[in-house]
């Protein structure tokens, strides 16, 4: 996909794995909104930027893989919250590095004062970017940042 401004920008959300629970999940921690609300929240925001938006959610390393390849032919940009796929998935990682679209790694919690096993993510060190800490937040702070950066 061609970063100008001739088309409406076409961003692609990733849910990885267990956020389909989200309300439901230890809520302590990551709050009670539920997927569906953290998608009409991204909708909002899209519909606010201008930005055509679709929300996906996988459970499965390998179905991440095939979307990330996949959507370089349809898409401009990535927002992917990998989950727990963010602290050991080099597959995924090779296929961010691979399909030369920016990504921006969002986490709702603040993975970098959490358990030791959270504070590295091997999937962020292929990303344009990431966020983290900010709840559902992070993921229109994301498409904002996505927006400024291929409209530069
Ligand atoms: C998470 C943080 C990860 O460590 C965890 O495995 C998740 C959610 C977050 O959004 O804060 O599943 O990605």
């Amino acid at each position: 996909m061609l970063a100008c401004k001739c088309h409406t920008m076409r961003v692609l959300v990733i849910h990885g794995p267990n956020l389909n629970l989200l309300g439901n999940r230890e809520p302590d921690i990551y709050g009670t909104q539920t997927l569906s609300d953290v998608n009409d929240l991204i909708a909002a925001c899209a519909a606010d930027l201008g930005i055509d938006v679709r929300c996906e959610q996988y459970n499965g390393e390998g179905q991440i893989v095939d979307v990330l390849h996949a959507a370089r032919q349809q898409y401009d940009a990535i927002v992917i919250n990998p989950a727990a796929y963010a602290h050991y998935s080099i597959a995924i990682a090779d296929a961010i590095a691979a399909i030369g679209i920016p990504v921006v790694e969002v986490h709702l919690s603040n993975v970098a004062a959490r358990e030791e096993f959270r504070r590295a993510s091997v999937t962020a060190r292929a990303c344009r970017g990431s966020i983290g800490g900010f709840g559902a937040a992070g993921y229109s702070l994301a498409l904002r940042a996505l927006k400024e950066l291929l409209e530069r």
